[in-house]
């Protein structure tokens, strides 16, 4: 339909807009481009640009329109009115038009809607208003219709005013009521409007089970759940698992005809009613907010922990509680004023792929590393995206020049999803991964890739990038945990001569360091006090710090506690390593092998020298627990902000009464102490019910029991 060059034309069209508004003489090309973004989300499931980003685009066009309506054609994008609806199914006009909502997009957004409502309710600055947030369901929407109590007809939204009959579809999903007793609040027809979701879970089983049979996978779960609602097959549709949350009471009519919605005081009322009646509602202990700060605070929460949530969400939707002051604010054709969606911030974005750099690792592994044109995405701006090894690129297709599709889940670290090939002008240039050592390429050290593993590897660094990284990690809070030494330090100090090796570490020449411009007294002595208080570490840290391929933390533990001494293990064999349990070849081998290298060993005698502590400490010591330890063989997990003790320490304490601490919320967890503040996790563990939920004080009391 749109050969590569128009698609590249448009896209540099359409971003050039996003910066700088499009002019009324411009309006024609404008329609072209959002034609042409219509068609790549709507026909071929791959838009290229962002909701947000197409919606500023449909808004340009919108505002032009109205400033000049005479220019208006009738294949404008603003005129796709009955486009929604599938001729080959029966539509229906609904009882009330079902609108959209206006949209925000930060809390100053959500600040100035507070302040159009007082607006137009007529409510004074010092007056708080009440709002119900939900989560904005990314699905299908849907009208039900109850006559006497029997679920009497199921419709699409449609264009809003008509939507498509979808009555039987609709009677397969479980969490829709066939039956329900309105007639006891004197309501003889009812509209009830909600969202059809698919849960991520079954949205997997979905697609997983369509790839077993070689049918098109679904790009999102929205899409399933749209396309779930319209199947031929009633059985289609439930098997696809759609379940619907109802949000909003749309009509309500007595026995007499007379509209008796007016009647409920409020939103949330609605929400208590549709419980009551058997629908799905969002949890109401969260929606209810007593003004637009907690209004805030809530949504922005929920953004945070949106990756928790089972279902796909984009969004919260906040509405006016209280119905006389809706009525008051009345809606637009397009909106309600008194509701509004507030857009979470994009989880994709698209940017250049500028160039690829490469960094060398502590063993000397290669990570490719994407320089991309900065963006915004998900509340971050990013300008360097790690591309993990070669097979990364290779699978993708990378190239110099892509657009490139980028996505950050949460705290997760951003990704490539993907290059979007359509929009490929055929100028972009293959990446060609380094056969040398990227650094130093005149050393021409030739880059190994070992059998099943992912990175290729400098085998003999000559250029001392590997050496620099094993100092960083070596002073790293993970490994000998040196307050305030970071990467910044390691490098200056590695640039003036003063680090080659690790041991250096403990041999610097302070008052050299002094000289340094950014340094004083008082940050010397503070580095000097960490360097000192390191030395003392348990022999498990110094051995993690080691750099040793393949050796982790828990194997240093483990190790620790069989050896009196660092240097025991220079007669180490395999075997000795692997009789421990949990040792397996891989780490006995790596661990063996730098043991025998006399250069290692030297490095430590030096580090010895220094004062560095190379011997088995009580900390490396395997904890004896008693069998009647009052945690023995128990899981535990910490979270929010402890009061009594650091999270370290309460760790240790746990461990010491015989419990093990695990890292997430699973149903293998058997308590969760929580401090202040505490959040999802908090909440997963109440939501799987089998976790007692200890605070700090009974943690204590529990654990100085006998
Ligand atoms: S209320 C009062 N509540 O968003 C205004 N809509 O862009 C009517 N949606 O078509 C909508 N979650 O399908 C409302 N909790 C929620 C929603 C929600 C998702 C959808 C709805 C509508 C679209 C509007």
């Amino acid at each position: 339909m749109y050969n590569t060059e128009e698609a590249a034309y448009i896209y540099e069209q359409s971003k050039g807009w996003l910066n700088a508004p499009a002019s009324v003489d411009q309006l024609e090309g404008l329609r072209t481009v959002l034609r042409y973004h219509e068609w790549k989300y709507y026909v071929q499931s791959d838009p290229v640009l962002t909701d947000i980003e197409y919606d500023q685009l449909y808004h340009q066009l919108k505002s032009i329109e109205s400033a000049h309506p005479e220019l208006i054609t009738s294949d404008s994008p603003t005129q796709r009115i009955a486009s929604d609806l599938n001729p080959e199914m029966d539509a229906v006009p609904h009882i009330v038009s079902m609108l959209s909502l206006d949209n925000a997009y930060n809390g100053e957004d959500l600040k100035k809607f507070d302040t159009q409502i007082r607006k137009l309710a007529g409510i004074a600055e010092d007056e708080d208003i009440q709002y119900c947030v939900e989560p904005k369901f990314d699905g299908g929407s849907v009208a039900m219709i109850y006559r006497d109590d029997l679920f009497d007809r199921g419709a699409t939204r449609g264009n809003g005013q008509m939507g498509e009959v979808i009555t039987t579809n609709l009677k397969t999903l479980p969490s829709i009521p066939l039956k329900v007793k309105f007639s006891d609040k004197s309501i003889q027809t009812a509209e009830i409007r909600g969202e059809a979701v698919i849960r991520r879970s079954t949205f997997d089983q979905v697609n997983s089970s369509r790839a077993a049979e070689g049918k098109t996978l679904f790009a999102n779960p929205r899409n399933a759940a749209t396309g779930g609602l319209r199947m031929k097959n009633p059985n289609d549709t439930r098997e696809r698992g759609l379940e619907v949350f109802a949000f909003q009471l749309g009509y309500a009519a007595g026995a007499d005809g007379q509209n008796v919605l007016d009647q409920i005081d409020n939103h949330f009322d609605q929400l208590v009613l549709l419980k009551e009646m058997g629908f799905k509602v969002h949890n109401l202990d969260e929606v209810l907010c007593q003004n637009i700060d907690e209004v805030i605070s809530r949504v922005e929460s929920w953004e945070k922990n949106r990756d928790e949530y089972p279902y796909e969400i984009d969004g919260a939707v906040i509405k006016v509680n209280s119905t006389k002051i809706q009525e008051l604010c009345g809606t637009t054709g397009h909106h309600p004023r008194w509701a509004i969606a507030f857009k979470f911030k994009a989880k994709q974005v698209i940017s250049t792929l500028l160039d690829v750099e490469y960094q060398v690792g502590k063993i000397g592994s290669i990570t490719p590393v994407a320089k991309v044109e900065p963006v915004h995405v998900a509340g971050v701006t990013v300008s360097s995206i790690s591309l993990h090894n070669e097979d990364f690129i290779r699978e993708r297709d990378l190239r110099l020049g892509d657009k490139v599709l980028i996505e950050r889940a949460g705290d997760v670290i951003p990704y490539i999803v993907k290059a979007v090939e359509s929009v490929r002008t055929g100028d972009e240039k293959s990446i060609d991964f380094p056969k040398y050592c990227p650094i130093d390429k005149s050393a021409s050290v030739e880059l190994i890739r070992a059998e099943g593993e992912a990175a290729w590897r400098c085998p003999s660094c000559t250029c001392g990038a590997q050496d620099l990284e094993r100092i960083v990690f070596h002073v790293s809070k993970v490994a000998m945990d040196i307050d305030g030494f970071g990467r910044a330090y390691v490098e200056r100090f590695y640039e003036i001569g003063q680090l080659r090796d690790i041991a250096d570490v403990y041999n610097l020449d302070y008052s050299e360091i002094q000289k340094l411009e950014g340094f004083g007294v008082k940050s010397v002595q503070k580095l000097q006090a960490a360097i000192e208080k390191a030395k003392k570490n348990p022999l498990s840290k110094l051995l993690h710090s080691l750099s040793v391929h393949h050796l982790g933390k828990k194997a240093s533990q483990l190790i620790a506690q069989q050896i009196s001494s660092i240097y025991d293990l220079v007669d180490w064999d395999e075997e000795q390593y692997t009789s421990i349990k949990d040792i397996g070849p891989v780490v006995a081998q790596n661990v063996q092998a730098y043991f025998s290298q006399p250069e290692h060993i030297e490095m430590i005698k030096r580090m010895e020298a220094y004062g560095v502590n190379i011997s088995q400490t009580e900390d490396d010591k395997p904890v004896e627990v008693a069998d009647d330890a009052p945690l023995k063989d128990k899981t535990i997990l910490f979270t929010g902000s402890l009061q009594e003790m650091t999270r370290n320490e309460a760790k240790q304490m746990a461990i010491l009464s015989g419990a093990k601490p695990l890292s997430a919320v699973s149903s293998k967890l058997d308590f969760l102490v929580v401090g202040e503040k505490a959040g999802s996790k908090l909440k997963k563990a109440q939501d799987l019910g089998t976790v007692t939920i200890w605070t700090e004080k009974e943690f204590l009391e529990r654990i100085n029991q006998s």
